[in-house]
C-alpha cells in the first residue's frame, strides 16, 4: 500500500491539475498483454466455476460470483481486441483484425452464454444451469478454434 502510494505521488496523480495519463492507444506489446490478462481473468473463473459445477470442491455458494464475473468481464472482450496488433507476437491470430465481423460475431456469442449463464445460477434453475454452462464452454472453444493459435 505504501509503495503504491508512493508510485502515484511519482507518477504526479497528486499534482495539481495533472490528469492521469490514459493512453487512447496502446503500444502493441501492452495491448497484447491487456488482453491476456482480461482472458485470464476469464480463464480463472471458468476454471473456479466447472471445478464446483463438477463437484471436485465444495464452495457452491461461489457459482453466482464466479458466473457473473464471467458475464460482467465478457464485456470486456471486444474493447481488449479493438486495436489491431498484426505482426505482434502473441496467440491472437492475425485473422482477428482481417475478419473482424466473424471476430465480433463470436464476442456476441460469448457475452450472450455468459450472461444466460449467469441467470440461470441467480434463478436457481438447477435444470437450465447444465446446458448453459456447457453452452459457454462452447463459446470459447468456437472463437479459440478459429483465431488463437497455442
Ligand atoms: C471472441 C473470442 C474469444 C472468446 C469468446 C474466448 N477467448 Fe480466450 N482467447 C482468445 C484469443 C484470441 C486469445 C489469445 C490472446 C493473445 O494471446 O493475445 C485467448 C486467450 C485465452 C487464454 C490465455 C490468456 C493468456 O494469459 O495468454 C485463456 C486462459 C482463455 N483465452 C480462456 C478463455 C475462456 C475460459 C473462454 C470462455 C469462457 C474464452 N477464453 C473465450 C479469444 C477468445
Amino acid at each position: 500500500m505504501k509503495s503504491l502510494f508512493r508510485s502515484m505521488i511519482v507518477a504526479g496523480v497528486f499534482a495539481a491539475g495533472v490528469v492521469p495519463a490514459l493512453a487512447d492507444d496502446a503500444k502493441p506489446e501492452d495491448a497484447v498483454k491487456y488482453r491476456e490478462a482480461v482472458m485470464s481473468v476469464i480463464g480463472g473463473h471458468t476454471g473456479a466455476f466447472f471445478a464446483i459445477l463438477q463437484g471436485k470442491v465444495p464452495h457452491k455458494d461461489a457459482l453466482s460470483y464466479h458466473a457473473n464475473a464471467i458475464a460482467a468481464a465478457s464485456e470486456h472482450v471486444g474493447p481488449a481486441f479493438e486495436q489491431d496488433t498484426t505482426g505482434t507476437k502473441s496467440e491472437a491470430k492475425d485473422a482477428i483484425w482481417a475478419d473482424k465481423a466473424k471476430f465480433d460475431k463470436h464476442v456476441q456469442d460469448f457475452e450472450q452464454a455468459a450472461k444466460t449463464l449467469a441467470s440461470a445460477v441467480d434463478s436457481g434453475d438447477m435444470a437450465a444451469i447444465g446446458p448453459a454452462a456447457k453452452n459457454l464452454g462452447g463459446a470459447c472453444k468456437a472463437c479459440h478454434d478459429d483465431f488463437r493459435q497455442e
